[in-house]
């Protein structure tokens, strides 16, 4: 399974962007964070695309979290995206990479006051607030710039998305937003629309992260228009915009479901509009925020194998054991979410797998990262991991003091270095003895 524009070329090796990837590891080293930004613009497009059709212009906002850095700034405002941002320091690459202040949503479930201050200073459009305490600060803070910010509410709607528990976030026992079924959520409403600092635009809710099937999602948009019916009845304000999150899921592996894009905006557009007209109420602007959708398979990660070794297996057997320049600190997915990936020889991408390896990495720790079939894995070899373009930049750590790896963007025959690999001075940076 290739993804965007990667695909093998005449020398049987694997090509992104037109690059050969071996070029890619002699040029840059290993481990490489590759992004085929050819495979993200045409991933931003087609969310727009199919998000148009829906009526009103759609709001899709990239998740920054998943993969950012000053260059994906530059490109999702290119792309004319808008930017879901869940700190400061996102937002300040936003703004460094040419994002307008007014195309960011402001996201977090506890943002200190001088954070809110940051964001309403830099101007941003939307401030996504997460509980009354912060509704109650935004607005004294509002107030003192005398402006009235633009917020959307996140309520949680008592939806189990069916994902891993620690990303599925729109249950009722959840530390996110404000709850629907107790009354809550329509207590707050009614709050913010008495505060002075407030303009209240609509409601917010994401309930997971890769979610395989779209169920979850049509009932999302039953349980906010049911919500929008009792506060309509009770505030006479209705929502002009309902934002559904991220939550997309990308095929990680053969097994795995990932709807179309096209699909979500079917049935996000097709739900709203059913429902709202059985309720007798105006269809709201829909928004979206995904963020793997849009990176995760089109980011892949080279490594160089180490050492190789044969052992007895604690089943019975033997387990061979290929080990990796990175690990945990450069992918933590697979330890956190017992992620899985597909992996493949970078020179040797179209020969038939005949060993299976655990993939392992070089920390002190059992780093396993997954089990892949390769053909013939020798020391040396470069090793393409596939599918690690979302939450593994960003989440990367410098445990054992690794130096951070490299991103390079691929595109049209062209690699561009965009985020240094880390030094040995940089680690030392902060320490101030
Ligand atoms: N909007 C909000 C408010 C979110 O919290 C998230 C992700 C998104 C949008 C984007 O969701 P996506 O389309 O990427 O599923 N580190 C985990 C994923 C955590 C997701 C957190 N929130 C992982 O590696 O699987």
């Amino acid at each position: 399974m290739l993804f965007g524009t990667q695909r093998i070329n005449g020398a049987g090796h694997l090509e992104v962007g037109g690059v050969d990837a071996l070029e890619l590891a002699e040029r840059f080293g290993t481990p490489l964070y590759v992004m085929d930004e050819q495979g993200i613009r045409e991933r931003c497009r087609e969310y727009l695309r199919t998000f148009r059709r829906w009526g009103k212009p759609p709001s899709v906002a990239y998740a920054s979290k998943a993969f950012w850095c000053r260059a994906m700034a530059a490109l999702v405002a290119e792309e004319g995206l808008q930017v879901d941002v869940a700190s400061v320091g996102e937002l300040e690459v936003a703004l460094a990479g040419g994002v307008p202040p007014d195309s960011v949503t402001f996201h977090g479930n506890y943002k200190k006051e001088e954070e809110l201050s940051e964001a309403l200073e830099a101007g941003v459009g939307i401030v996504a607030v997460d509980s009354v305490d912060e509704l109650r600060s935004l607005s004294r803070l509002a107030c003192d710039y005398r402006r009235r910010q633009r917020v959307i509410l996140r309520v949680a709607p008592g939806i189990d998305a069916h994902t891993l528990d620690t990303i599925s976030t729109g249950r009722n026992d959840t530390k996110f937003g404000i709850t629907i079924e107790n009354g809550a959520a329509l207590a707050a409403v009614r709050e913010a629309l008495g505060l002075p600092g407030i303009e209240l635009m609509g409601l917010h809710s994401h309930i997971g992260s890769q979610i395989q099937s779209l169920a979850p999602y049509e009932l999302l948009v039953e349980k906010l228009m049911d919500s929008c019916q009792v506060v309509f009845r009770e505030t006479g304000w209705m929502p002009d915009v309902l934002s559904f999150g991220g939550g997309l899921a990308i095929r990680y592996l053969e097994e795995d479901t990932a709807p179309p894009i096209a699909d979500l905006a079917k049935v996000l557009g097709e739900s709203i509009h059913g429902a709202a007209a059985a309720r007798g109420l105006k269809v709201p602007q829909i928004s979206v925020e995904p963020g793997r959708s849009i990176v995760g398979d089109l980011g892949l990660t080279l490594y160089t194998l180490g050492p190789i070794k044969t052992v007895p297996a604690a089943e019975g057997g033997t387990r061979t054991y290929a080990t990796v320049d990175g690990g945990l600190s450069d992918n933590p997915r697979p330890l956190m979410y017992g992620a899985r990936y597909q992996a493949l020889l970078a020179a040797r991408a179209s020969e038939t797998p005949d060993t299976t390896v655990r993939v392992v990495g070089r920390h002190c720790e059992t780093d396993a990262l997954f089990d892949a079939a390769l053909p013939g894995p020798r020391s040396g070899d470069v090793l393409a991991v596939l599918c690690t373009g979302a939450y593994n930049h960003v989440m990367a750590s410098n445990y054992n003091f690794f130096c951070r790896p490299p991103v390079v963007f691929v595109s049209h025959g062209h690699a561009r270095l965009v985020v240094r690999r880390e030094t040995n001075e940089d680690l030392l940076r902060r320490d101030v003895v």
